[in-house]
C-alpha cells in the first residue's frame, strides 16, 4: 500500500546574523513533528533553508565589506553556519533551500510573471512608510505611534514606482478561509489577523522596488526586484520543482500539510500567501500554525537587544537532546514562553536524570543483579498491582498521538513522563530488593515486574525518538529491545518485549547537571564567545581634518633617555619618570600606562616625547611633556606601546 504523505516546512531563515535558540526553537519543533509522522508510517518531506534576498542583507554585506552572496554564503555555509547548526541539532530535513538557488530565482520570475498577466499585478507609484528591519511597507494607517507595528521600530518615507498585487481582491476569500476553517491555528491568531488586518481594509501590496539591487530582477521590468516576501513564500512550492526542472515532487506534496511559522510571521502566511496562491490558481496549504516566542527577561530574542541565547554554547554543555527536550517540553507551543539557563537545568535534571535517566539505570542495574541481565520465561502476574502500570502503557501511543496530532509537543511529553513516574514509584511498591532476598519463591514475580519496567522504558522510549533521537536509541539499546519491538506498531501493543530479554547496561545517558557550575560555565561561555565575535584588531580612526606644517612644525619631539621610572603613590596609572633630554637639565614627565609597563623594565630604554606643552600637574606632581605611545584595541582590549628607538640615537635628538 502506498504511504500516505506529509509535508511540512519551516520558515525560511533571514542569514543576516547568527541563528539564536529562537530560531532553534521552530526548527526542532518541525523535526520533531517531522520524526513523528515517518515514524507513524508517513512519507514525509520536512523543508527549511534561507530566505537569501532583500535591503536588509545588502546594507549588512555593504558594511561587512564584501558582495551580498558572500556574506549570505558565510553565514549559511560557513563554519557554525546555518548548515552546520541544523546538523548539530540533529535536524532530518529533507531538502534545503536557498532563495539565491537558480532553479527559485527563476521560478519567481515566472510566478510574478503570470500573476502580471493574469491582472493581479499591476503598475502603480508606492507613497508610504517602509521598515527597513522587517522589510515591510506600511500606510500610515497601520503604524503604531508612528512606529513599525511588528517591531515597534521607526520607519522611513518611501516614494517609487512600483509593482502592486491586487490583495484588496481577496480579502472576503482570505477572511471565510481564516472564520470558517481550520486553515490558520491557534484559533486566538485568526482574531488577530481578521481584526487588525482584514477589518480595517486590506490595501493592495507592494511587491517590487527599485531602491536596492539585492533580490530577484522583474525579468520584464529592469530596475524592479521582487519584494522580498513574495520570493520567500513560494520557496515552498519551488522548493518541490513547481515551475523548474530541479525537482519533481510538486504533485506529490503540494499543498504542505502544514506550515510551521513564528507569530509575527503569520499575517503574511495566512493573509498574503493563500491570496498569492488564489491567484495563481493553486491549491491552498491545510494549515498555518504560528507558534510563539521564546522571551528573554520578558522581550523577543534579537541581536540588537543583546541577549542572544548561542545554541551551540548550550548544547557543547549539555547535549543535544537535552536541549531539544527542553525546548519542547517546557514551552506551549502555541504561546510564548520565557527561557532561563535555571530552568534548562532543571528540566534536565527533574525529567531526564531523575525520572527517565533513574528508571532506566536501576532498571537495567536490577536486571543484571538478579537475573545476570537475562529474564527468566518463567514470570508470575499479579493482577492487582500491575494491571493500572500494564493499562498505561498500553494506551500511552494513543494519548501521545492525540496531542501530537495537535501539535502540542509539551501535553504529549506530558503524557510519557506520567507514566514513566509512575513506573517509578511501581518499583517502590513491589520492592524488589525485597523479592531478590528470596528468588526460589518470588524469582517469577520479581522477573514480571522487571519485565514490566522494561516494557514500559521500551514505549516510552519509541514515543521519545522523534524528540530526542540519539538517546531513545541508546534507550532501546540499553534494554535489548530487537528491530521489531522498537515500531510505531509496536508501541502500541503492551507486551512485544520478548520475555527473555538480554539487557545492555550502558552508559548514565542523563548525568545530573550541578546547577551553580554550570550557570558560572555557561557566563564564561558566553563571555569567552562574545570576546571571539570581537574583530582582532581595532585601530583608531585616522583624523581627515588637516593641519598646515607650521602649526605641526611647531610640536618639538625628542629622543630621550630613562634615567629613572618609579610608580606614584597612590595612583594605579601613573607612571614618574627622570628623563635625560640632552639639556643637562633632568626632565620629569608622568605618564598614564602602569597598567601596561613595570617601571624597572623602562629605565635605560630611549623614548620620544613632545618636550614643548606647558607644564601639568597630577597627583600634586608636575609633569613637563609626554611620552609617545601606539595604542591600538586587541579582542576588545586595549594595548599600549611607548615608542622605542635605537639607544645609539643621542638623548635630545629632534625628531623631524
Ligand atoms: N525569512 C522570514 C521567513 C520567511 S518564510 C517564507 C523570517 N526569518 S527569520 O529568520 O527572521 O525568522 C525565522 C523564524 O524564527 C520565524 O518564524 C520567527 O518567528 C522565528 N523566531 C525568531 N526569533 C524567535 C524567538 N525568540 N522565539 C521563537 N521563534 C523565533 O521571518
Amino acid at each position: 500500500m502506498e504511504k500516505k504523505r506529509f509535508y511540512i516546512t519551516t520558515p525560511i531563515y533571514y542569514p543576516s546574523d547568527k541563528l539564536h535558540i529562537g530560531h532553534t526553537y521552530c526548527t526542532v519543533a518541525t523535526d520533531a513533528m517531522a520524526r513523528y509522522k515517518r515514524l507513524s508510517g508517513y512519507d514525509v518531506l520536512f523543508l527549511t533553508g534561507t530566505d537569501e534576498h532583500g535591503q536588509k542583507i545588502e546594507d549588512k554585506a555593504k558594511e561587512a565589506g564584501v558582495t551580498p552572496k558572500e556574506f549570505v554564503d558565510k553565514i549559511v555555509t560557513g563554519e557554525r553556519g546555518v548548515l552546520d547548526l541544523w546538523k548539530l541539532m540533529n535536524i532530518s530535513n529533507d531538502r534545503f533551500i536557498r532563495t539565491t538557488d537558480d532553479y527559485h530565482v527563476s521560478a519567481i520570475q515566472k510566478i510574478f510573471k503570470k500573476m502580471y498577466e493574469n491582472g493581479d499585478i499591476y503598475k502603480g507609484k508606492y507613497v508610504g512608510k517602509y521598515c527597513k528591519p522587517c522589510e515591510s511597507f506600511w500606510t500610515e494607517s497601520q503604524l503604531v505611534d508612528g512606529k513599525c507595528p511588528d517591531c515597534g521600530r521607526e520607519v522611513q518615507d518611501a516614494e517609487e514606482e512600483a509593482y502592486f498585487f491586487r490583495l484588496s481582491k481577496y480579502a472576503d476569500k482570505v477572511q471565510r478561509l481564516l472564520e470558517d476553517t481550520d486553515f490558520l491555528e491557534p484559533r486566538s491568531r485568526v482574531n488577530e489577523m481578521v481584526n487588525n488586518f482584514i477589518k480595517p481594509g486590506l490595501e493592495d501590496l507592494c511587491v517590487s522596488r527599485t531602491s536596492f539591487t539585492w533580490g530577484v530582477p522583474v525579468d520584464f521590468d529592469p530596475g524592479h526586484v521582487v519584494y522580498v516576501w513574495v520570493d520567500a513564500l513560494f520557496n515552498y512550492t519551488t522548493a518541490l520543482g513547481f515551475l523548474n526542472d530541479k525537482y519533481d515532487d510538486y504533485e506529490k506534496f503540494w499543498p504542505a500539510d502544514v506550515h510551521f511559522v513564528g507569530k509575527e510571521i503569520v499575517r503574511f502566511h495566512s493573509i498574503i500567501w493563500p491570496a498569492m496562491l488564489m491567484s495563481m490558481g493553486m491549491p491552498l496549504p491545510k494549515k498555518v500554525f504560528g507558534h510563539g516566542w521564546l522571551l528573554l527577561d520578558g522581550g523577543k530574542m534579537s541581536k540588537s537587544k543583546g541577549n542572544v541565547v548561542d545554541p551551540y554554547i548550550l548544547a557543547e554543555m549539555f547535549g543535544v537532546d537535552a536541549l531539544r527536550f527542553f525546548l519542547l517540553r517546557t514551552f506551549p507551543f502555541g504561546s510564548d514562553g520565557n527561557f532561563s539557563n535555571e530552568a534548562l537545568i532543571n528540566t534536565i535534571n527533574v525529567d531526564l536524570a531523575n525520572d527517565l535517566g533513574n528508571l532506566l539505570s536501576r532498571t537495567v542495574s536490577m536486571v543484571g543483579k538478579y537475573f545476570n541481565g537475562t529474564l527468566p520465561a518463567d514470570q508470575a502476574e499479579d493482577a492487582e498491582k500491575d494491571a493500572e502500570l500494564v493499562e498505561l502503557i498500553s494506551s500511552l501511543r494513543s494519548r501521545y498521538e492525540e496531542q501530537m496530532e495537535k501539535f502540542a509537543f509539551q501535553n504529549a511529553l506530558s503524557e510519557i513522563f506520567k507514566v514513566i513516574s509512575r513506573a517509578n514509584k511501581y518499583i517502590d511498591e513491589n520492592a524488589p530488593w525485597v523479592l531478590a532476598k528470596d528468588m526460589e519463591q518470588n524469582g517469577p514475580r520479581l522477573a514480571r515486574v522487571m519485565y514490566n519496567l522494561l516494557e514500559v522504558l521500551r514505549v516510552c522510549g519509541i514515543l521519545l525518538i522523534p524528540f530526542i533521537p540519539d538517546s531513545a536509541a541508546k534507550v532501546l539499546d540499553q534494554i535489548g529491545a530487537c528491530e521489531s519491538c522498537r515500531t510505531w506498531e509496536s508501541a502500541g501493543v503492551y507486551g512485544s518485549l520478548s520475555a527473555t530479554v538480554t539487557v545492555q547496561r550502558g552508559e548514565n545517558l542523563f548525568p545530573r547537571v550541578d546547577m551553580e557550575k554550570a550557570l558560572d560555565q555557561l557566563d564564561e561561555a558566553a563571555q569567552a564567545a562574545k570576546k571571539a565575535a570581537l574583530p582582532d584588531l581595532e585601530l583608531e580612526p585616522q583624523l581627515t581634518e588637516q593641519v598646515d606644517f607650521d602649526t605641526f612644525c611647531k610640536s618639538d619631539f625628542r629622543a630621550v633617555k630613562v634615567k629613572a621610572c618609579e610608580n606614584v603613590k597612590k595612583s594605579n596609572k601613573l607612571l614618574k619618570f627622570t628623563l635625560d633630554d640632552g639639556t643637562g637639565t633632568d626632565r620629569q614627565i608622568l605618564s598614564g600606562i602602569a597598567q601596561f609597563y613595570k617601571p624597572e623594565d623602562l629605565v635605560g630604554k630611549t623614548l620620544v616625547a613632545i618636550v614643548n606643552l606647558p607644564p601639568r600637574k597630577m597627583m600634586g606632581q608636575e609633569s613637563c611633556g609626554m611620552l609617545i605611545s601606539a595604542v591600538h584595541t586587541e579582542k576588545g582590549e586595549e594595548k599600549l606601546n611607548l615608542l622605542m628607538i635605537d639607544d645609539k640615537i643621542p638623548a635630545g635628538a629632534k625628531m623631524c
